[in-house]
C-alpha cells in the first residue's frame, strides 16, 4: 500500500478475531522494526514494547477485566480478548529521567516528548498492522491496570504504561467516514 492509502485504511476495528491474515511472525517484525525507526527526541529511546500473543494476550484481557473489579463489562473485555494479540505501549521513565538530568534547560519536556514518540510508534504499527490485513483499536485501561500488567510480564516499575492494542483478524468492518471539510483544519500559508 501507499503512505497514504495505508493511513486511510487505519481504523478502530472493534470487531476482531483469532484468525490472522498473516504469520504472528510477521508482526512480530513490523513490531520490532517500526519500534526501532519511529524517531524520538534525542533519540533517547524511550519506547518500550510488550507483544503479547495467543494465551498470554487472552491472560492480559482477563487481568485488566480482574483489575477493574466488575466495572467494566465482560463483554466489552471479551470484545478485545476475542482478537489474536495485544500491543502494549510503554516508555522507560529510567530514560526520560537521565535525558532530564543531562539537559536542564528542557528537562520539562522529555516526559511531553516520550508521550509524543509514543504516539507515533503507535500509528506506525496500527497502521502497518492494516496493511498486513489485520485489525486493532486503542484503548487505555492504565493505570489501573498497571500493577497487573508489570506483573504478568515481568516489568519493572520504570515501563510506565501509556495505551493496549488488541489486534486481529478483521470480522467486520467499521463503518466509513464522514466527509470533512479539511480547509477548516488546515491552513496553506504561501
Ligand atoms: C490518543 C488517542 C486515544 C484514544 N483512546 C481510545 C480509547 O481509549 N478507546 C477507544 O475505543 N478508542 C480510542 N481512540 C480511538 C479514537 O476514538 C478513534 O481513532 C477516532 O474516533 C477515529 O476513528 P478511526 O480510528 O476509526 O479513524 C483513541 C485515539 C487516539 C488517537
Amino acid at each position: 500500500m501507499k503512505f497514504l492509502e495505508a493511513l486511510r485504511q487505519r481504523r478502530s476495528v472493534y470487531q476482531i478475531g483469532k484468525e490472522l491474515p498473516v504469520d504472528a511472525e510477521e508482526i512480530v517484525r513490523l513490531v520490532e522494526e517500526a519500534t526501532a525507526l519511529v524517531p524520538d527526541a534525542f533519540d533517547m529511546k524511550s519506547q518500550r514494547v510488550v507483544l503479547a500473543l495467543g494465551d498470554k494476550h487472552d491472560q492480559l484481557w482477563d487481568a485488566i477485566y480482574d483489575a477493574f473489579g466488575g466495572k467494566v463489562s465482560r463483554e466489552k473485555i471479551d470484545g478485545f480478548k476475542a482478537g489474536a494479540g495485544t500491543v502494549l505501549y510503554f516508555y522507560d521513565a529510567d530514560v526520560v529521567k537521565a535525558l532530564q538530568a543531562r539537559y536542564a534547560t528542557y528537562a520539562a519536556n522529555f516526559p511531553i516528548w516520550a508521550q509524543q514518540a509514543n504516539g507515533m510508534l503507535q500509528l506506525a504499527i496500527w497502521t502497518g498492522l492494516r496493511e498486513l490485513g489485520v485489525g486493532a483499536n486503542i484503548q487505555h485501561y492504565n493505570p489501573v491496570i498497571d500493577e497487573a500488567v508489570r506483573t504478568l510480564f515481568g516489568l519493572p516499575e520504570n515501563y510506565v504504561l501509556v495505551a493496549q492494542m488488541p489486534f486481529g483478524g478483521i470480522v467486520a468492518p467499521p463503518a466509513p467516514k464522514d466527509a470533512e471539510d479539511i480547509s477548516l483544519r488546515v491552513r496553506v500559508a504561501r
